[in-house]
């Protein structure tokens, strides 16, 4: 199933004719849940309604390197390092001649220069411009250099010719982007995990819980899903949309969360504990709400089970990984939890920060394992989840 939630995808229109076709590209990768911002170059501009393209995106069209107001609302650098992948559709000969060359002469070919992002190319043009030796060579250098060209279909052009050149079709050009982020690291592989927060009846209307919305473990579930997992998720209490391509187990209490992972636990290849569980849960759940009949009150605690710690004792294990949600001495204390609960990787995140870790869109983490402590940046959870899934399917996996 493609799939391109929460990417960022700029994309380049250029001078060509094939250039109206463009708001449905934008429209075609926002269905597969892309965030999509538009360059348009003078000649894309003579083929397409900017308006057409800020309607659709939702977004204001980029268009002039030299204009002060728009520089200031997202500058070049900004828009090159925004993009996770930077599509140029149609992409003109002239365009392309350009990349080759390393022009930076308008906003698409500057931004081309500054990004990191994945860069795919559409060219569309006469089909014997096409098949001319200057844009073979051209394009031949291109892939050379890590670009995807997504090739031009064969047919009736706009110019009566007939042949190869035809922009390839929107549907199949979001498709192909959404293929970029769909890697089979992990095909065959089980993984299970726990997400959300666990609540811990104090009566039948009151509890004990945490601040977990499960947005990091959803994340990580979709990165083990577009890397080929099979994935199971034991959910606690979350606010947030269910990854419906898993197996989903819902619990309530650490209690319940400990049995149905002890449930799954066997046929997994790799289990990561993403759940803030409550360490504690009351020494006695009342049967009746709990009256008012003083001013205070004392709740006794009784510890849970370790869910992790458990399975990381157990025989025959999957690879453990665990979140070490911290508040100071935040690599010390995780290389503790590391060698106490004896996983294999920890996840270190700080939670005493806004902005990040609990409750947030975005986090900023460590992964550490005996051998490697390595921080993986601010950035969207999803981000952070991919780049998690990516290294532990290096660390564990590589070899089988
Ligand atoms: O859900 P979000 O809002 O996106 O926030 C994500 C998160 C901050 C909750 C997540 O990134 C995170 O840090 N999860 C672990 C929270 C936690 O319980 O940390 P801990 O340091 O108390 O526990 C260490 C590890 O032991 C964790 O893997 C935890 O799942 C596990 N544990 C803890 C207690 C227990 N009884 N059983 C466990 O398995």
């Amino acid at each position: 199933m493609s799939d391109l939630t929460n990417k960022r995808i700029v994309l380049g229109v250029s001078g060509s004719i094939a250039a109206y076709k463009s708001p449905d590209i934008v429209r075609r990768l926002q269905d597969l849940g892309a965030e999509v911002r538009v360059i348009v170059t003078n000649g894309g501009r003579e083929f397409v309604s900017e308006r057409s393209l800020q309607t659709i995106s939702k977004n204001k069209v980029h268009d002039n390197l030299w204009d002060k107001e728009a520089e200031l609302a997202m500058g070049h650098i900004e828009l090159a390092k925004w993009a996770d992948v930077i599509i140029i559709a149609p992409a003109s000969a002239n365009t392309i001649a350009k990349l080759c060359h390393g022009r930076a002469d308008d906003l698409l070919s500057t931004v081309i220069l500054a990004t990191e992002a994945k860069i795919m190319i559409a060219p569309a043009m006469n089909q014997h411009m096409f098949a001319s030796s200057a844009m073979k060579d051209n394009l031949q250098l291109l892939r050379k250099r890590g670009m995807l060209i997504i090739e031009p279909g064969f047919g009736e052009q706009a110019c009566g010719d007939i042949g190869e050149g035809r922009l390839a079709e929107p549907s199949e050009i979001a498709k192909q982007a959404a293929d970029l982020f769909t890697s089979s690291v992990l095909s065959g592989k089980n993984i299970l995990i726990t997400l959300g927060g666990t609540k811990e009846s104090i009566d039948p209307v009151r509890f004990i819980s945490n601040h977990s919305s499960g947005k990091m473990g959803m994340a990580l579930a979709h990165a083990c899903i577009q890397a080929g997992a099979k994935t199971t998720l034991i959910v606690g209490s979350i606010s947030v949309n269910i990854e419906k391509r898993a197996e989903i187990i819902h619990v309530v209490s650490a209690d319940d969360m400990y049995k149905a992972v002890m449930k799954k636990i066997k046929s997994q290849d790799l289990f990561i504990s993403c759940a803030a569980v409550a360490d504690f849960k009351p020494k006695t759940t009342n049967k009746h709400k709990i009256k008012k009949t003083d001013h205070s009150m004392t709740i006794k605690l009784t510890e849970n089970k370790d869910i992790l710690a458990s399975v990381c004792q157990l025989e025959t294990r999957p690879i453990c990984v665990g979140f070490a949600a911290e508040t100071e001495n935040h690599i010390e204390n995780a290389k503790i939890k590391l060698k106490n609960k004896m996983c294999d990787a920890i996840v270190l995140n700080d939670v005493s920060k806004t902005g990040i870790g609990l409750n947030s869109n975005d986090n900023e983490v460590h992964l550490i394992t005996k051998n490697l402590s390595e921080k993986i940046e601010k950035n969207t959870k999803q981000i952070i989840a991919e780049k998690i899934i990516d290294k532990l399917a290096n660390n564990f996996f590589q070899s089988s």
